[in-house]
């Protein structure tokens, strides 16, 4: 979306018409608000989050160049997420005329937006898929499957090095820190797992994470108490 601004005669000219300048803290707009304008981040982040049974989730951490905000004024709906401004932000408010008038006149503005709602739709199966599964510590691995599909990066000792720590995956999934920390050590012990300084972890032998998740899949199926 950063395109927008250089294709409609500049970004200076742009946020002074459409810009807004909002310190870090600001609340931009609540989940269940009703919302009319999308926004385009220049500078600075913003976190996008949803309360899931009184308990704050993030969903997102978003930078210059990302969007947000667009989904209300696409289907009329109130405001799936809160958006907040984490580090002092310059923001372009697009309002949903303008949006349309950009995505007719832009076809390069709207494939950028398909991609980006297929990625979170994505992620969005992903989080279902992980739910699905009967037991926690196949939740905590499944998760870590995803970062390393998603976000690892080849390690040059083999393998995929994945940044997380057991209280991101915990506050990611929902598991008690407690479970995910067991989990975590058990995966070190069988060598599956190796941590790292600075809160990274290298999966030596991916598939050899994929054939313990599904391991763990038939122990929670056979365990079952016979009826
Ligand atoms: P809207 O529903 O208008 O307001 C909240 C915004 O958060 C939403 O538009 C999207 O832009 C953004 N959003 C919603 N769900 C996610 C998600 N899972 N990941 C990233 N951003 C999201």
């Amino acid at each position: 979306m950063n395109d927008v601004a250089s294709q409609s005669g500049g970004s200076e000219v742009l946020f002074q018409r459409f810009g807004r300048q909002a310190p870090a803290g600001t609340v931009l707009f609540r989940e269940g608000d009703s919302g009319e304008e999308m926004y385009v981040i220049q500078s600075g982040r913003v976190q996008i989050t949803v309360t899931v049974r009184g308990i704050e989730r993030m969903l997102d951490e978003l930078g210059p160049g990302e969007f947000f905000g667009e989904m209300a004024i696409l289907n009329a709906r109130p405001r799936s997420a809160t958006a907040t401004v984490i580090e002092e932000a310059q923001l372009l408010v697009v309002g949903a005329k303008t949006l349309e008038a950009m995505i007719r006149g832009n076809t390069e503005i709207a494939v950028r937006m398909v991609k980006k709602l297929a990625e979170r739709l994505d992620e969005a199966d992903r989080v279902i898929e992980n739910l699905m599964l009967r037991d926690l510590a196949s939740r905590v691995v499944h998760h870590l499957q995803g970062l390393a599909e998603t976000a690892g990066v080849a390690a040059t000792e083999g393998g995929v090095r994945i940044q997380t720590t057991p209280s991101e995956v915990s506050q990611a999934i929902l598991v008690p820190l407690e479970t995910v920390g067991d989990v975590f050590a058990r995966l070190v012990k069988a060598n599956l797992l190796k941590p790292e300084a600075g809160g990274a972890f290298v999966i030596p032998d991916p598939a050899a994470m994929g054939q313990f998740l599904e391991f763990l899949g038939m122990k929670a199926r056979f365990e079952r108490p016979l009826t």
